[in-house]
This record gives C-alpha cells, sequence and structure tokens, in this order.
C-alpha cells in the first residue's frame, strides 16, 4: 500500500471538545488546500462495536482484557477502511484511536507493552493530540443521567487522565490545556500543531 496520508488522533477523557476541535482542525486544513478524511472509535454500527455498546449501557459484562481486545479488534474491523483513506488523503483525522486503548488499558490493569503489541498491526499515528481537562470540568460539561458506566466514575477519570499525561510525555504528543473556550483551545492548538506540521508537509 502506498501511504500518502498522515493519522492525527485526538484524545481525551469525555468532555475534553474532540469532536469539536477535531471539526475545527478538519476545516482550518481544507482551508490550506489538504485532503482530509475523519474517523472516529469506538465506531458502535460494527459488530464488534454493538457489542462495546452493550457493555457501555451495563447490558453485557466482559473482563478487562476481553474489553482490551473488543476496543482493538473494533479498529481493525475499520482497517481496510483506514488504510483507503490514507491512500486517497493527506491527513486522516481520528477521534480516539490506539492512544486510547493504551491510557484506558493502563488504568484498567492491562500490561503496556502486551497492548501495544495488539495495536501493532494499524497504521500508527503520526500526531497525538491530547485535549486536557480534569475530571471536575468533565462534570460540569454533562449532565449525570446522559453519562455511560465509565463515565459515572469521575476517579476512573482522574486515573485516566494521569496515564494520558503519563503517555504524552513518554512518547512527544501535544498536549492543550482544553478547559478554556472553544476559540481558545483551538489557538493553542493550532499554534502547536502547525509547529509539528512543518515535519511533515510545507505550510
Ligand atoms: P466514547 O465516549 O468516546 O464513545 O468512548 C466510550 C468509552 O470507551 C470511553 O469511556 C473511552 C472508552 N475506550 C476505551 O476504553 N478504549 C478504547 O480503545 C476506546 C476507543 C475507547
Amino acid at each position: 500500500m502506498k501511504r500518502k496520508g498522515r493519522i492525527i488522533t485526538f484524545e481525551g477523557i469525555d468532555q475534553s471538545g474532540k469532536e469539536t476541535q477535531s471539526r475545527l482542525l478538519t476545516g482550518r486544513l481544507k482551508d490550506l488546500g489538504y485532503s482530509v478524511g475523519h474517523l472516529y472509535f469506538p465506531d458502535y454500527d460494527t459488530a464488534i462495536g454493538k457489542e462495546l455498546r452493550a457493555f457501555l449501557d451495563g447490558e453485557k459484562t466482559y473482563s478487562s482484557i476481553v474489553r482490551q481486545m473488543l476496543y482493538a479488534a473494533n479498529r481493525y474491523e475499520k482497517l481496510e477502511e483506514i488504510n483507503t483513506m490514507l491512500e486517497e488523503k493527506d491527513f486522516v483525522i481520528i477521534d480516539r484511536y490506539i492512544p486510547s486503548g493504551l491510557a484506558y488499558g493502563l488504568v484498567n490493569g492491562i500490561d503496556g507493552k502486551w497492548a501495544s503489541i495488539v495495536e501493532s498491526k494499524l497504521p500508527q499515528p503520526e500526531i497525538v493530540v491530547l485535549l486536557d481537562i480534569s475530571s471536575a470540568v468533565s462534570r460540569q460539561r454533562k449532565s449525570e443521567e446522559t453519562r455511560d458506566i465509565y463515565e459515572k466514575r469521575y476517579d476512573f477519570l482522574d486515573a485516566v487522565r494521569a496515564a494520558y499525561l503519563q503517555l504524552a510525555e513518554e512518547q512527544h504528543w501535544l498536549v492543550v490545556d482544553a478547559s478554556k473556550t472553544i476559540p481558545e483551545v483551538h489557538r493553542e492548538l493550532w499554534e502547536q500543531f502547525s509547529g509539528v506540521l512543518k515535519k511533515y508537509v510545507s505550510c
């Protein structure tokens, strides 16, 4: 496969603004003339995605290791689509990808090296953007009733945030303070992002 595209993934705990900020970045890159594809995980429309939805809705129980494999399998279900996009587009922006598997996996007691091996046959992201917020900010942004079983556990969200920050330091991700307003977050993101982008393209 001839890979032309670069993968940018947006990461962060619930309510960190992944969808909004990935949309704004997509618009900005398109304005500069780049072609951009968009994907998100979990994809709840696939066979495995339906299992994940049932788990998140509290209808099914899976051990943490099975969940880890289901999340990874959900990405592999889309491998062909990812590869096609990478052939056709300059950038593929993905809301939650391998880094979600690593961060949430760590908090669930999954060995990081093993988790990375499970993910290793997927195209790896070039740029990871961590939208960093505390669980208190996440809580303010979403009502209790609409939260899935992970999202109701604020101690869990704090632990995921810590795991994300640790991985960000080890793997040189971009970290943006996402507790600010939408335009402020986009501005800070673009400032960091455009510096890194020069490694890949001339803009
Ligand atoms: P969502 O709220 O972005 O749809 O994600 C649902 C939950 O799944 C969220 O709590 C994060 C979790 N998750 C993992 O634990 N591992 C993964 O690999 C992914 C993609 C999500």
